[in-house]
């Protein structure tokens, strides 16, 4: 038996392969999918699924959901009393749940693999984190599958169209995904995926509930201007919550709703005392106007998959809906007029995942590390006739080849011909050496066949017959593609200015699994007993977007002086290798061959202590938002200064988005909301480099920086009467210019490193004086929250005090650098202040 799960943020669901059929999983209480939801009470004791999600009016603070958003953090759930779990405990939980269903309906059959389905756009913290969860409900052979290629899997099984080009749009509770996906004969090939990690029915629901209920509940109550966020009203923003959700539900039958509950249900009262409860109107239109703007975007993006990959929508068979919210009739019908491709309506869009999961376990052949295509080519020899027999062992397709060869001296000597147990047959034909005959596979699972040869006088050839069976198989992947491009931090050198960029290790759409070498260089030494190191750093790698600090760290592994074997050293240029291998889950391991120093690293699973331990609750998720929305708006200002008129209209709509993003943080009292948050800027801040790197304005905003800089040399360094080396300065400057106007590319590569190297040395300086080095320690004073150690960065923040009451700027400095070296890499600004890599390209 072969399992197929979903783990989904709203619903989980689960089928089985068996016997040739693929069966979706019954839940207790009848249903087919089970809300990803956990209650605990006081006890401890826990309950899931349906009943669970029953529970969240009575008791909404005892109840987890959505957890699957806050995957790959270190964020933890509260369950009231106490209790708390993490968001991987809980998903292992959901997955229990749903195993100990299928091991009721199917108590005799071992599991011979299970496939768990994860957004495309799942990064490697979120996919290692579900395997993890799997694993711990009791399944080792566990591979993970991005859910649109499930979903095509499931529709490509069940549709009539089993060749075509077809457009996946898979809008779910938390994320929305779409794939470009072709299928030829039912083997399924995925062109290209985009995927907004962070936009599902959730955040409808949170529109609703800040357009419209919070309204009226301000407007019925008397309520404290911040109750969103006091401790004493989230019983009843939690009902409101999912009330909303079900109103929004049933507005996909009916035209008008309410979202009601009763105050004995809510159990709260206002500031007057008076019971608060829940009466509030809203309409289909109400609704369709809340949520366009979130639909556009999903359109748009599946305008750009299109674009990116040079087809039109004519080229498109079906666009094919998957999750709860394309259950919206409008919803469905806009995307599919919008776009101008027939939308196909064969697959349940709740339940094609798991399905589509079960059938693409079944076609793997599964090993120790992950699982390989199934070997679907036989070949029988027949050594005395010189015979020989090939033919697919599986196939998708409704017909099978069959390719019989035979040596020269038997051409035109033997017959043939082949019967299938379903009635079916060739006929007998002469076999000229190369005979092909087309068999019918006319059902799902193994059809049997029966070749058999006989001499030139009729007599059968016993010893030549043969029985085969071909296996109908749904559907199969052709190629699994890796969905992120992941590239190593390496530094760039010209002359001696140094600065970071990314250099692509497994690239976006490489099919997996897939294996390679990747040679750098050390950067600099690492001598034994010294407190060097190297590192590998890797980035999710944004198309277009090369600096490191605009892109999402996903690992890095270190190789200090105390790794290295007595006596050894890495020198400056000596070679790196990295070994890579990403599994077809998408896992990458790493092994790190070091041959001056005669040493191998393996890596195990590269993980980052950086985006992966982060907190996105309470306060600590608050000063997260707040640093990353500073930064963004600081890069911001300086593409507004620099590109001015340019690029203004740009400029504004990016500026906008980000202030929006600014005023949801603000009202934010929900970590998965956070994380959205931070994942949105993250998108701005990639756009707004794209905007600034592309060829027609970078010069416009090199030279801006350029101003800046003199402007910034002038006032803070020279007017400041600062020692200096006002010379060295003013050569650089001119150089830039004069690269700048050369305008090439090469030119402009030029100019910018010139200008990180005044803006060191403008850095520099300006650390010099004392108010700088003071204001320096009590802004990384105020970076708790992106530390990487919290007791470091606590005990030095105590140490720097002391140092500033005692007027040590020495010490004090050094106490700076420790501080910024405890920073989680990206949250620290690039150019001036980032570490240089440790590794250059080799
Ligand atoms: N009939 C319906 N009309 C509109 N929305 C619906 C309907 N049924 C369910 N939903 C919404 O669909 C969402 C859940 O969809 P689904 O179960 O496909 O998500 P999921 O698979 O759990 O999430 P994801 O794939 O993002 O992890 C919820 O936000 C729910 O409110
Ligand atoms: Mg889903």
């Amino acid at each position: 038996m072969y399992i197929g799960i979903d783990l989904g943020t709203s619903n989980s669901a689960v089928s089985c392969y068996h016997r040739g059929q693929v069966d979706v999983v019954t839940m207790e209480g009848g249903d087919n999918i089970l809300p990803s939801v956990i209650y605990m009470d006081a006890q401890g004791s826990k309950l899931y699924g349906q009943r669970a999600f029953e529970q969240m009016v009575l008791a909404p603070e005892n109840v987890a959901s959505g957890f699957k958003r806050l995957m790959g953090t270190s964020t933890e759930l509260t369950l009231g009393n106490g209790h708390t779990m993490t968001p991987e405990q809980a998903s292992s939980d959901i997955v229990r749940q749903l195993l100990g269903q299928v091991f009721k309906a199917f108590p005799d059959e071992q599991v011979e693999g299970c496939i768990v389905t994860i957004p495309a756009a799942f990064n490697q913290m979120q996919s290692e984190a579900t395997l993890r969860a799997t694993r711990d409900a009791g399944i080792q052979a566990v591979g993970l599958l991005q859910e649109p290629i499930a979903a095509s899997m499931a529709a490509i099984a069940d549709g009539e169209l089993n060749t075509g080009l077809f457009l996946v749009y898979d809008l779910g509770g938390g994320t929305f995904d779409v794939a470009l996906v072709q299928s030829v004969g039912g083997a399924v090939n995925v062109l290209d995926n985009l995927g907004i990690n962070m936009l599902g029915g959730r955040d409808f629901d949170r529109e609703i509930l800040h357009s419209l209920v919070v309204p009226w509940l301000k407007q019925h109550f008397t309520l404290p201007d911040d109750f969103l966020k006091g401790a004493d009203y989230q019983r009843l923003l939690r009902i409101a919550r999912l009330a909303t959700e079900r109103a929004k539900i049933a507005l996909s039958r009916s035209e008008s709703e309410t979202v009601f509950v009763s105050s004995d249900e809510i159990g709260t009262r206002d500031l007057r005392g008076e019971p608060v409860y829940l009466d509030v109107p809203v309409t289909r239109q109400q609704l369709r106007q809340l949520i366009e703007p979130q639909v556009d975007e999903t359109i748009e993006l599946c305008r750009r998959i299109l674009a990116k990959n040079g087809y039109q929508a004519s080229d498109v068979d079906r666009v094919l809906f998957i999750g709860g919210p394309t259950k919206t009739p409008w919803l469905a019908e806009r995307v599919a007029d919008q776009l101008g491709i027939v939308a196909d309506i064969t697959v349940d869009p709740m339940v094609a995942v798991s399905y589509g999961a079960a059938i693409y376990a079944e076609s793997r052949e599964w090993g120790d590390d992950g699982t390989a295509r199934k070997s679907s080519r036989e070949s029988v020899e027949i050594a005395e006739y010189a015979l020989r027999y090939d033919f697919p062992s599986r196939t998708s397709r409704d017909t099978a080849r069959l390719k019989i060869s035979c040596a020269a001296t038997q051409r035109d000597a033997l017959e043939v011909q082949v019967d299938c147990t379903q009635g079916w047959t060739s006929g007998r034909q002469p076999l000229d050496g190369n005979t092909a005959i087309r068999l019918p596979v006319a059902q799902q699972g193994e059809n049997h066949f029966r070749i058999s040869v006989f001499a030139a006088d009729g007599r059968p050839l016993t010893d030549a017959s043969k029985q085969i069976v071909i296996l109908r198989t749904h559907a199969s992947a052709a190629g699994i593609p890796a969905t992120q491009t992941i590239s190593a931090k390496v530094v760039e050198m010209d002359g001696n200015i140094a600065s970071n960029t990314l250099e692509p290790m497994v690239d976006k759409g490489t099919l997996l699994p897939a294996e390679g070498t990747k040679s750098f260089r050390a950067a600099r030494d690492v001598k034994s007993g010294s407190n060097d190191y190297i590192a590998l750093e890797l980035y999710q790698h944004a198309e277009n977007v090369n600096d490191p600090e605009q892109n999402l760290s996903v690992g890095a592994f270190r190789i200090s002086s105390s790794d290295l074997l007595p006596g050894m050293a890495i020198n400056k240029g000596d070679e790196i290798i990295c070994q890579w291998r990403m599994n077809d889950s998408g896992i990458l391991r790493v092994v790190i061959d070091v041959p001056a120093v005669g040493q191998t690293f393996d890596t195990g699973h590269l993980y980052a202590d950086t985006d992966g331990h982060r907190n996105f609750a309470d306060h600590d998720g608050e000063a997260l938002l707040t640093g990353l929305l500073d930064e963004a708006n600081a890069e911001l200002k300086q593409a507004d200064t620099a590109l001015g008129k340019m690029a203004r209209s740009d400029i504004r709509h990016i500026g906008a988005a980000i202030q929006e993003q600014r005023r949801a943080a603000e009202r934010a009292n929900d970590p998965e909301v956070r994380r959205g948050i931070s994942e949105r800027v993250r998108a701005l801040r990639q756009d707004l480099s794209q905007l600034v790197n592309s060829p027609e304005h970078r010069a416009t905003m090199l030279h801006g920086r350029h101003t800046d800089l003199v402007r910034a040399y002038d006032r803070e360094i020279e007017g400041g009467n600062m020692p200096r080396d006002s010379e060295r300065f003013r050569r650089m400057a001119d150089s830039a210019l004069e690269e700048l106007k050369r305008g090439d590319e090469q030119a402009l590569n030029d100019a910018e490193q010139i200008l990180n190297d005044m803006d060191a040395t403008v850095y520099d300086l300006m650390t010099e004086r004392p108010e700088v080095v003071v204001s320096v320690f009590r802004n990384l004073s105020e970076k708790g929250a992106t530390a990487v150690d919290a007791e470091r960065h606590a005990r030095l923040v105590k140490e720097g005090q002391e140092a500033v009451q005692k007027n040590d700027i020495t010490g004090l400095k050094g106490i700076n650098n420790q501080m910024f070296n405890n920073q989680a890499q990206h949250q620290v600004h690039a150019a001036t202040a980032s570490e240089i890599a440790g590794l250059m390209r080799g």
